[in-house]
């Protein structure tokens, strides 16, 4: 059984405050709950604030949107996985589409991310997904395929372990157009067969693969009850505490 793992990727919103405001709601919503693993993703300014708020809690944690590979050195503007690490964050996103298309990221740069992560005892969200142009060629295989093999080259079976994927579709993405449940579950089930390829049946079974794209609290729990979608990354609506609750519950519930 694969814990499902939802996470807020609050992407470029939240000062510190709106933080404090959040999680103080959020974690009244919804307390700390055994059968799911929670994974608030802030900026990187808000993550000191909401981690001294999630101290006492064992299954929300806290992630980083982005980092650089090196350990330290002339980056301008850069974060490094020792700096995330002090401010104890567990998870990190990587390769998200808007890092893709707007600030120039290939799967060569992500893969060296992926390797940092695991040196600095970080955990990778590996965002992966086609454009609507791309569904529309009949590419969503080739482009699936490509991005995890060429984002996960060389990482071994243990790291996968390690490893989240999220299939994001970027036709999807703040667009209010969510893949159907059944678009979804195909994608995972493709996503699987390829981990399956690239080391083996029992690694590729626990890997957790999470569905993002407009993720809300009324089409969550449809999606969670695919049986290889083992989560969300959720962009808009996990600014309101309320409406994330209701999209972790949906996870938490029997029937998903
Ligand atoms: P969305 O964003 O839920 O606003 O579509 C998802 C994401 O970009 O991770």
């Amino acid at each position: 059984m694969r814990k499902k793992i939802i996470a807020a990727n609050w992407k470029m919103h939240m000062t510190q405050t709106e933080a404090e405001t959040f999680v103080s709601t959020f974690l009244r919503e919804i307390g700390d709950p055994d059968e799911i693993e929670i994974v608030i993703v802030p900026p990187f300014t808000s993550i000191p604030k909401v981690s001294e708020l999630l101290t006492q809690t064992q299954n929300v944690k806290v992630g980083a949107q982005n980092m650089h590979w090196e350990r330290s050195g002339a980056f301008t503007g850069e974060v490094s996985p020792a700096m995330l690490r002090e401010l104890f964050v567990r998870y990190v996103v990587l390769g998200h589409s808007e890092r893709r298309a707007l600030f120039g990221e290939t799967d060569e740069m992500i893969n060296r991310k992926v390797h940092a992560a695991y040196e600095a005892v970080l955990r990778p969200i590996l965002c992966i997904g086609e454009t609507l142009a791309q569904r529309e060629r009949g590419e969503v295989e080739k482009v699936l395929s490509t991005q995890l093999r060429g984002s996960l080259a060389k990482v071994e079976s243990k790291e996968l372990l390690e490893t989240v994927i999220a299939y994001e579709p970027v036709w999807a993405i703040g667009t209010g157009k969510t893949a159907t449940a059944a678009q979804a579950q195909e994608a995972h089930a493709f996503v699987r067969q390829i981990l399956r390829e690239m080391s083996d049946e029992a690694t590729a079974e626990k890997v957790r693969i999470q569905y993002g794209g407009s993720v809300k609290p009324d089409n969550a729990r449809e999606l969670l009850s695919q049986p290889d979608i083992d989560g969300a990354l959720v962009g808009g609506a996990s600014l309101d505490p309320r409406s994330f609750a209701q999209i972790v519950q949906a996870g938490v519930s029997k029937d998903s």
